[in-house]
């Protein structure tokens, strides 16, 4: 109590120099540690019945019971959000912007689907207009889902990730992004070249990454669409801009991986391709990793790179089942990532719903505390973030959802006989959808969509 109050006279006392201050009352969730990880589950997470979270200059100020400190606040500075949840934005840490218009794509598994539709739509982001108007459209499904961070794939176009930036800026989102790097086999309208693909992704990093709250990801699509000399260069890149992402694919496909071990006979495995490269390491995050051998786990552990698990694109593409106990235990951090368009729902809810399902087909029944926390600071931790967003600790980035528990006459009555707090987090996990996000905060500032 003592330390609280005195945070709390710090920060009333030097109101005029914290600018806005803004409190926001509800129940209060959001993790502190892996719950599959942490000796006690209940110090995991916390989770405040009726909480205040004190929001100021886009920070979090403070986070905990409301009688405790309700009193020192102007009413009118609190936002009264009772009968909802507060948890920290999602976090997606795999996702296509160019592919928003072409989820759910019939009948291929990865590498036809790439060639049939991915390829054709992804043409079209040559057209800095077009590429402008889809990264309205996008960023209004990640708000509108509740994301407020994503790792995102543009199409080898420059002017495709400037599009996405230009946006995401005005939204003064948390947002990684970088130009596809890709310089063969894929249809020659969208190739560029190792020195093309090298200078375009240094231009773009010294023109946007760390501008306001962006970042750069380097972002080469897969190895069988780069030559071992782009590979080289996107190793050099990384050497020259350290604090970089590198963001890929790997071992997503069987046919993908046979295809990786013919086009790189001297590599021992799909993740050592990356890692002769230059590519691993603790700001590289691959997607998928569904049929990794053995010897890669090491591999990916001691370079300290992550993993985004893509369940609904996973299925979707019957790609197969990604091992979550098996990373984990070979402390590989996990991201969540939707995979739009392989995916087939924006939404965190959706993808957790279909995590659980990928889990208990391999006798690990994801919780909903181990979701909710992979969501949020799980996957702030896999893109090497949880300095900055993932939960409530004093002065990260306030970026929150208000998330109805229930937004569907068949969820409320599923509710009312969801009592204790696992089972309403569950349901949640498992029913929820874009309806139920109530609204979104964006370093500490309502996200309008409308005013677009
Ligand atoms: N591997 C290479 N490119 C892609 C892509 O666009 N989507 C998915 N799911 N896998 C890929
Ligand atoms: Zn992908």
């Amino acid at each position: 109590m003592k330390k609280i109050t005195f945070l709390l006279l710090l920060s009333i006392l030097s109101f005029p120099l914290l600018g806005s201050v803004t409190a926001y009352r509800g129940s209060i969730l959001h993790f502190l540690e892996d719950p599959a990880q942490s000796r006690v589950l209940d110090e995991s997470y916390q989770y405040i019945e009726d909480g205040l979270l004190v929001v100021a200059n886009g920070k979090v100020k403070y986070v905990g019971e409301y009688q405790d400190i309700a009193h020192h606040y102007p009413e009118h500075w609190i936002k009264d959000y009772r009968g909802h949840l507060i948890m920290p934005g999602f976090i997606d840490t795999h996702i296509h912007y160019p592919q928003t218009e072409m989820v759910a794509a019939y009948g291929q598994q990865l590498l036809d689907w790439l060639e049939q539709y991915t390829f054709p739509t992804e043409r079209k982001f040559a057209d800095k207009k077009y590429a402008r108007k889809i990264s309205r459209t996008f960023l209004k499904q990640l708000i509108s889902n509740g994301t407020t961070t994503a790792l995102v794939f543009g199409t080898v176009h420059p002017q495709s990730v400037d599009a996405l930036f230009h946006y995401a800026q005005k939204l003064n989102m948390r947002l990684i992004a970088g130009k596809v790097m890709m310089d063969r086999n894929a249809p020659d309208y969208l190739l560029d070249t190792p020195e093309s693909s090298y200078e375009e992704s240094k231009q773009l990093i010294n023109k946007w990454h760390k501008k306001g709250r962006l970042l750069y990801a380097i972002t080469p699509r897969f190895a069988p669409t780069s030559t071992p000399e782009q590979l080289r260069l996107a190793g050099k890149l990384k050497q020259e801009f350290p604090d970089t992402w590198i963001h890929t694919h790997l071992s997503e496909n069987l046919d993908e991986i046979e295809w990786v071990k013919s086009l790189f006979p001297d590599r021992s495995s799909y993740t050592d391709v990356y890692h002769h490269y230059g590519l691993t390491s603790s700001r590289s995050v691959f997607a998928h990793a569904v049929h990794l051998e053995d010897e890669e786990y090491p591999l990916l552990s001691s370079s300290q790179s992550a993993i985004a698990f893509c369940p609904t694109s996973n299925l979707f593409l019957g790609s197969g089942l990604f091992n979550l106990k098996k990373a984990k235990d070979n402390k590989i951090r996990v991201g969540m990532g939707t995979d739009i368009g392989a995916g087939t729902s924006f939404s965190m809810f959706q993808t957790l719903n279909e995590a659980y399902k990928v889990t208990q087909l391999q006798k690990y029944p994801l919780s909903a505390f181990e979701g909710f926390y992979q969501a949020t600071l799980g996957s702030a931790r896999a893109l090497s973030l949880e300095n900055k967003i993932g939960n409530f600790t004093l002065n990260k980035e306030a970026d929150f959802n208000v998330i109805k528990w229930a937004a569907t006459d068949y969820q409320k009555f599923r509710m009312q006989f969801a009592d204790e707090l696992h089972e309403r987090l569950f349901a949640l996990m498992m029913l929820g959808n874009e309806n139920n996000i109530k609204a979104t905060f964006i370093a500490g500032k309502k996200a309008k969509l409308h005013r677009w």
